[in-house]
């Protein structure tokens, strides 16, 4: 056992609007050998999420944000290279929320770790689909979404981690899907994974009625459960083409991520009592209990060629901040990732 260098993110300024590769700087630091209690682990790869943008505002939100000067945190994997605590051993793969870094010291608890579950899967697999966002589409989608055979869901944000994972969980429930998303080799790709009718929103009118007028012609029954990743225009569209009894899981909102300014909300709002729409909001956090049968399920789709996923790979811990910034442009294709060692 020895101290290992590695390098860390720290968060250094809080973006205005869209952040700045400015806004975080790479440090070097040592990772002491590990004391009683103590695993030492050199991560394999890290993963970059939307909600990361939130965590860099001061204000309060469901969980602390970033601390100016501190490393960064969020999701990765890794594997175990010291170990003083009998659960662990050398060449164990772990989970942890200590991200944006490339070894670390710590006691299990102190940051989330846990051991990869046993599956075969590469282990960045869990850290997308097999992991929160995965996770994420399958309880917003069945828990919150309902959907039934025959009907239409339509998802935005539809090429990324989480709602490419929601076409198909939806495809495999027998509806019919109406996908959005930015550019013609997503249209594509979508197309490919099986999503029936996908909207090119970049290559519309900015606005509502554009994507309302869209959405009409790819829905024309109308939308029965709306999956929101997107907010803003989407979120107007969506109750725009509503059937009666739609369900809205609203998952996030990235076009408004980086806004300056309060931002408006759908002027159709009326729509939601005439339709009777049941539109709520959801963290994966609060449906862990879910765990254990979205990984039963999602393994059974994987293997059986149901669920097919895709990533978006940077190389190096130099990187993490071009990756997390490409999220706001749609530089991702399924789960945006960044390869550590
Ligand atoms: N509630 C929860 O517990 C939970 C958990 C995980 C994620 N989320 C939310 O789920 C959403 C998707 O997350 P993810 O991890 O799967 O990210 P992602 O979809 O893999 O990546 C973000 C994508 O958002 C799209 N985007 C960016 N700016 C946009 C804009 N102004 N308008 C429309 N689309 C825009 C881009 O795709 P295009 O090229 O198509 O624009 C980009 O590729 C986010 O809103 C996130 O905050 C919520």
């Amino acid at each position: 056992m020895s101290s290992v260098t590695s390098r860390e993110w720290r968060f250094r300024s809080r973006p205005v609007g869209e952040p700045k590769p400015s806004d975080f700087e790479l440090a070097t630091v040592e990772s002491a050998e590990p004391g009683d209690g103590q695993v030492q682990v050199r991560n394999l790869w890290m993963t970059v999420d939307p909600y990361m943008r939130g965590r860099m505002n001061e204000v309060k939100s469901y969980a602390p944000g970033f601390e100016l000067g501190q490393a960064m945190t969020g999701g990765a994997v890794g594997e175990v290279i010291a170990s003083r605590d009998p659960g662990y051993k050398p060449g164990d793969l772990v989970s942890s929320m200590a991200g944006w870094r490339e070894a670390f010291t710590a006691a299990p608890a102190a940051v989330g770790m846990n051991k990869l579950p046993a599956a075969n899967l590469p282990p960045q697999a869990f850290l997308g689909v097999a992991g929160m966002p995965g996770l994420t589409a399958y309880v917003g989608l069945l828990k919150i979404g309902e959907p039934k055979p025959g009907e239409t869901v339509f998802v935005s944000g539809a090429a990324g981690a989480v709602g490419s994972i929601v076409c198909q969980i939806a495809k495999i429930k027998g509806c019919r899907v109406v996908a959005s998303a930015g550019g013609k080799d997503k249209v594509a790709w979508l197309k490919g994974i099986g999503v029936d009718e996908v909207i090119d929103y970049k290559a519309i009118e900015p606005g509502p009625q554009a994507l309302s007028k869209a959405l009409r012609a790819a829905a024309p029954n109308g939308v029965d459960v709306y999956f929101d990743n997107v907010g803003g225009d989407h979120l107007t569209a969506a109750i725009d083409c509503s059937n009666p009894f739609a369900r809205m899981p609203i998952c996030g909102m990235i076009s408004i991520y980086n806004a300056t300014r309060p931002q408006p909300g759908p002027y159709n709002m009326a729509l939601i009592v005439g339709r009777q729409l049941k539109i709520q909001g959801f963290l994966v956090f609060s449906h862990y209990d879910m765990q254990p049968a979205f990984l039963k399920d999602m393994g059974a789709w994987i293997s059986a060629g149901k669920i097919k996923y895709e990533e978006t790979v940077m190389n190096g811990i130099e990187k993490a901040p071009d990756a997390f910034l490409a999220l706001f442009s749609g530089g991702n294709t399924g789960k945006m990732l960044v390869k550590l060692s």
